[in-house]
């Protein structure tokens, strides 16, 4: 940190109790207590959870130290050889990789997330949803959870411009599995006092029983483009073709199953909370709502959008960015200290277990005016903040999202998509969110469809 940076003093969450320390309230509301704790002791704070000690940071220039200056002392947390957490599901892939395995993987992985390619990938999205939102006319001024729907719709549109292949048969037994496994994952890490996975427990073997579908259906795909030999220029394609550059060799099974589920896996959930979360927001936010929908009546003319459509749909971007920021999908980013280290004037020592704040950063009131209130327009009135660090929903630094500018065409094209059709209302009181390695809204969202215009022919 630059010599010109304030220093920061470290407060002890207090309330801790003998052994357990803050795991009672944690567990109960984990991100009602990461909010609490930051507003009522401040941005540099430390709490236990059972022998885990943790440092929560929600200041920017800390973000910025942790994750991009200091980015090689602070690793993931996970360990190949002793798989906790969000390892558990996704193994050894990009999202829970560290060093020289990460480095290398995320050069085969990156080329299929550039720019030329993410174009074409519009149409299939958009292709996508508009199959999925056909489905829909049975529906019409029906009440639907919106979260569920996003779910499906972003799992297809992950389906078809990654693998080229369509999971709408499974659909509902991969979002079960999932909801599943990465609850198992996140008891894991928050919960010390969890059983090891192969104490025979009626939780174990469900974990275990949801795992073997999905790694079943993971093969699955692999084995089928392996044996079709077909050519689709898509993510496995060149997850199968890749080679070490030195022994030539191709990755292992294993790793080809842990890239493909993670991406699977990491290019959904996100998205399809964001969405989700948008809509809710759109619902309680008539003026926004009705803006929302007058451009994209004029900019689409009814047609289906396309990836050029987005640069005349500023307002409906700025949605997208400022949903982000108040319920980013991603709400903390978890590190580990590589080595004893000082950050901010803080010193940590090795092992010591960091979260960065991002729910927290995205709310500090230095750096936003009327942090609480959803205003897309700040994102067009140059009302950024004033530090590039309190907004990060797609990550910062080095482990920066991969998926960042597929999601950045996906959320705001999909809006657009079921907006030029459907006018949603909220058809419950309240909705809370809930932390679960990703921001979900608790209980899903109850709305209710209803149609805008006479439904129209699609265009693709
Ligand atoms: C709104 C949507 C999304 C949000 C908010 C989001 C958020 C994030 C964040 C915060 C990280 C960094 C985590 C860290 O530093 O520990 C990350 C990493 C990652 N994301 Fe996303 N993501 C989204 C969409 C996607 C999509 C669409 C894909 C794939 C198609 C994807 C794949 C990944 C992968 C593979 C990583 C790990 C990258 C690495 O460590 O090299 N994400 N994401």
């Amino acid at each position: 940190m630059s010599d010109s940076s304030p220093s920061f003093t470290l407060v002890d969450v207090p309330g801790a109790v003998p052994l357990l320390g803050h795991l009672g309230a944690f567990r109960q509301r984990p991100l009602e207590s990461l909010l609490t704790w930051w507003r009522r002791h401040g941005d540099t704070l430390r709490f236990r959870l059972g022998p885990k000690t943790f440092y929560l940071f929600s200041h920017p220039d800390l973000a910025e130290e942790i994750l991009v200056k200091q980015s090689d002392r602070f690793v993931k947390v996970y360990n190949p050889q002793k798989p906790h957490g969000l390892a558990l599901v996704l193994g050894n892939g990009l999202v829970t990789s560290s060093g020289e395995v990460w480095k290398r993987h995320r050069r085969i992985i990156q080329p299929i997330f550039h720019r030329s390619h993410i174009a074409a990938m519009a149409d299939r999205m958009a292709q996508v949803g508009e199959q999925r939102v056909a489905t829909w006319r049975d529906r019409e001024r029906d009440t639907i959870d919106i979260a569920a729907e996003m779910m499906q719709l972003a799992l297809e549109v992950i389906s078809q411009t990654m693998f080229t292949t369509s999971m709408t048969q499974h659909t509902d037994r991969i979002s079960y599995a999932l909801q599943v496994s990465i609850k198992y994952a996140f008891d894991s890490f928050s919960n010390p006092l969890s059983l090891p996975l192969w104490v025979p427990t009626a939780r174990n073997r469900e974990f275990r029983s949801v795992m073997q579908f999905m790694d079943g259906l993971m093969y699955g795909l692999l084995a089928e483009r392996r044996q079709s030999g077909a050519n689709h220029d898509d993510l496995l394609d060149l997850l199968l073709q890749a080679r070490d550059e030195e022994t030539g060799e191709g990755l292992s099974n294993q790793e080809l199953r842990d890239e493909a589920l993670t991406i699977f896996a990491a290019g959904h959930e996100t998205t399809a909370n964001a969405l989700a979360w948008t809509w809710y927001l759109l619902a309680t936010h008539p003026e926004a709502k009705a803006r929302f929908h007058e451009e994209v009546d004029r900019v689409l003319q009814r047609r289906t959008p396309n990836a050029e459509d987005l640069e005349h749909l500023p307002y409906t971007r700025a949605i997208f960015e400022e949903s982000l920021r108040l319920y980013p999908p991603a709400p903390a980013v978890h590190r580990k200290a590589a080595t004893n280290t000082m950050v901010g004037g803080i010193s940590l020592p090795e092992g010591a277990f960091v979260l960065v704040g991002t729910y927290n950063l995205h709310r500090h009131p230095d750096f936003w005016r009327n942090p609480e209130q959803f205003r897309p327009d700040r994102w067009l009135d140059g009302g950024r903040p004033s530090s590039r660090y309190a907004y990060m929903p797609f990550g910062a630094g080095p482990r920066t999202c991969v998926g960042l500018h597929f999601a950045s065409v996906e959320g705001p094209l999909l809006l657009a998509l079921i907006g030029r059709r459907y006018d949603l209302h909220l058809a419950q009181d309240h909705v809370e969110p809930y932390l679960m390695v990703t921001l979900r809204p608790k209980g899903g969202i109850r709305m209710t469809i209803q149609p805008r215009h006479v439904p129209v022919a699609s265009s693709v």
